[in-house]
């Protein structure tokens, strides 16, 4: 099966969590679709033919997306490709417990987008809190687990 991780980082910690979960997925059997930094185009996503989304992604400013996961962004939502319609889908936010309303908002941003494709998420959203943890990549492990799990049903 494959999987197109949208990854979107500031400083490092959630591209971080995604190259472990992309690892992880190759290891269980998945092929997977990331691009490190810069993300992928759109055309480059639909050419892969994803048949699962994984979003991995951390928060800015008062409840945005990083800069690096903007372009794909705005050009999912402009397009709104039909073909994903009803494929499965998943999403780690990292934040900040401090922000209070705008915690994982860059997340929450994510769920309003797969919500409008139809992809529809296997379980409800981890959200790391940067507060809480300082090893976001082993902290995601039981929830990847359950992901591939929902995937392999
Ligand atoms: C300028 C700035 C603004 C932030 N705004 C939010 C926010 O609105 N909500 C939230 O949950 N976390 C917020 N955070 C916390 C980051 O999302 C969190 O530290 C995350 O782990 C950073 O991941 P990254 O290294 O991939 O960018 C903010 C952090 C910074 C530095």
């Amino acid at each position: 099966m494959k999987v197109a991780i949208l990854s979107g980082s500031v400083y490092g910690s959630a591209e971080e969590v995604a190259l472990h979960v992309k690892q992880l997925l190759i290891d269980a059997g998945f092929e997977v679709l990331l691009n490190s930094r810069n993300n992928p185009t759109l055309a480059q996503v639909q050419a892969f033919a994803p048949e699962a989304f994984l979003a991995v992604t951390s928060t800015t400013g008062m409840g945005e997306l990083p800069d690096n996961l903007l372009a794909l962004y705005s050009a999912i939502k402009d397009s709104l490709p039909g073909a994903w319609r009803g494929l499965p889908g998943g999403i780690i936010a990292l934040g900040d417990a401090s922000y209070g309303d705008t915690f994982c908002g860059g997340g929450e941003q994510i769920r309003e987008l797969f919500g409008e494709l139809g992809v529809h998420e296997v379980q409800p959203m981890l959200r790391l809190d940067a507060s809480e943890t300082v090893s976001p990549e082993t902290d995601c492990e039981p929830w990847v687990e359950d992901f591939i799990k929902a995937l392999r049903q």
